[in-house]
């Protein structure tokens, strides 16, 4: 991109303030401050605009879940079904691994923790040895797509070739990178860090698709006869992903979507919950559940609002592809964001002074219009790491890890 389509697209976004100290910098740094600019994602503007017509919520339901008994009655079935897919290379994987993992304060990726105690495991080769394990089920390779961002691609590709890919047909993996959000100031304004930098940081999880379609993935995996794409986070060290029986379970039931969930700790535990809203699948956040719904029985007496998400889906390519007509919601989060001011002095706010935006993959299950929701064993698929102590821990997923006989 050159300066004046730069301008332009600012000016289409009453952003040209970005370009004020652009004289002064090198011309490596106009480069750089150009490249930040076409990377943009600008979708983020678009929502904002129409963000009071996106914000309200419809009414919600229970949805039930396939549960485990049926799953193991129906297991010979769902697992044929799927191997046979997986063998003619039918279903792709996405690993999401763009996040800035802030709460562990890493400063590497966080597929690159090492979670082992006598023994190195890396969060990221958990995960390729699941897949190798499919592959010798299955008999074929799944393809797998990394997400990553700006930040972390490097560290993230460079980790990958000195590990060997943990022995991984390298010819089945790509890596392609997320979008960026700017901060912006209460008025919407972009935030610059430096003269010629943005203040930007990756634009959540939910962006994935439109990042592959960007890079031109899209085309290809259609090309290649794929016809689901399963998602699924960097952090749980026990995600079993793209399994078959989950795989085939999917297929049979002709949703749109699959998505994997457990039963709730508590009913107040901090995960979405599987359910309808106006009659479609959706997600209800913990912080969104009330009193009333979190209280709910079904006839059985069990908790109405039990199910929640995991972090692992299975997606039709093809409503993915539909999908990219409509609008996600976005999650405005108030930040503290450093900045310069209008005389390029480094300014590092007390109190929160503006936004940062996020799109979200939980989102994208209410765009779709059915959803096979299955549930698995929880102490066996869900050890997410979120912190290094506590819930959603380092030390919690260890204790897991040990409970399922793993040696680490
Ligand atoms: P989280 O929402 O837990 O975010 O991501 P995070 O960045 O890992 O951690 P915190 O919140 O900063 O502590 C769930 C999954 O979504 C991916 C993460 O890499 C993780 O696999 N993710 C999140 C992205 O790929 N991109 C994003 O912009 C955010």
């Amino acid at each position: 991109m050159n300066y004046n389509e730069a301008l332009q697209l600012l000016k289409a976004h009453s952003q040209e303030h970005v370009l004020k100290f652009y004289d002064e910098l090198t011309e490596e740094g106009k480069k750089e401050l150009l490249t930040q600019i076409e990377n943009i994602d600008w979708s983020i503007f678009d929502i904002l605009a129409k963000k009071d017509v996106l914000a309200g919520r419809g009414t919600f339901a229970p949805l039930g879940a396939l549960e485990i008994d049926e799953i193991e009655s129906k297991k010979a079935e769902f697992e044929a079904k799927g191997i046979e897919a997986l063998r003619d290379e039918k279903i792709a994987a996405v690993l999401l691994a763009g996040g800035q993992g802030t709460r562990l304060g890493l400063d590497k990726p966080k597929g690159t923790l090492n979670v082992g105690v006598n023994k190195t495991l890396y969060l990221f080769e958990a995960h390729i040895k699941w897949l190798l394990s499919v592959k010798e089920k299955c008999g074929s390779y799944v393809p797998l797509y990394i997400m990553t961002s700006d930040i972390n691609n490097k560290d993230t590709v460079d980790f990958f070739e000195e590990h060997n890919y943990f022995g991984y047909d390298k010819a089945h993996v790509k890596f392609f990178i997320q979008e960026m959000a700017p901060a912006v100031d209460f008025n919407g304004k972009i935030y610059m860090a430096e003269k010629g930098k943005l203040a930007l940081s990756p634009n959540g999880n939910g962006g994935w698709f439109r990042s592959m379609m960007r890079a031109g993935l899209v085309d290809e995996m259609k090309e290649k006869g794929i016809e689901y794409l399963t998602a699924f986070s960097v952090d749980n060290v026990l995600q079993k992903i793209n399994d078959p029986c989950f795989v085939g379970a999917t297929i049979i039931s002709g949703a749109d979507i699959g998505a994997k969930v457990v039963k709730k700790a508590t009913d107040r535990e901090k995960i979405g919950v599987l359910c309808l809203e106006d009659g479609k699948p959706s997600i209800v956040e913990y912080y969104e559940i009330t009193d009333e719904m979190a209280n709910l029985r079904d006839e059985k007496g069990q908790l109405a609002y039990v199910f929640g998400v995991i972090l692992n889906y299975m997606f039709k390519l093809d409503k993915l592809i539909d999908l990219m007509n409509k609008d996600m919601p976005l999650h405005i989060v108030e930040k503290k964001v450093p900045y310069i001011d209008e005389n390029g002095e480094k300014v590092k706010p007390e109190e929160p002074n503006g936004y940062k935006f996020e799109t979200l993959i939980l989102d994208m299950v209410h765009l779709m219009d059915s959803c096979l929701s299955y549930e698995v064993v929880r102490e066996k698929e869900f050890a997410p790491i979120k912190n290094m102590t506590g819930v959603d821990s380092l030390e919690s997923a260890r204790e897991l890890m040990k409970l399922n006989g793993m040696e680490f």
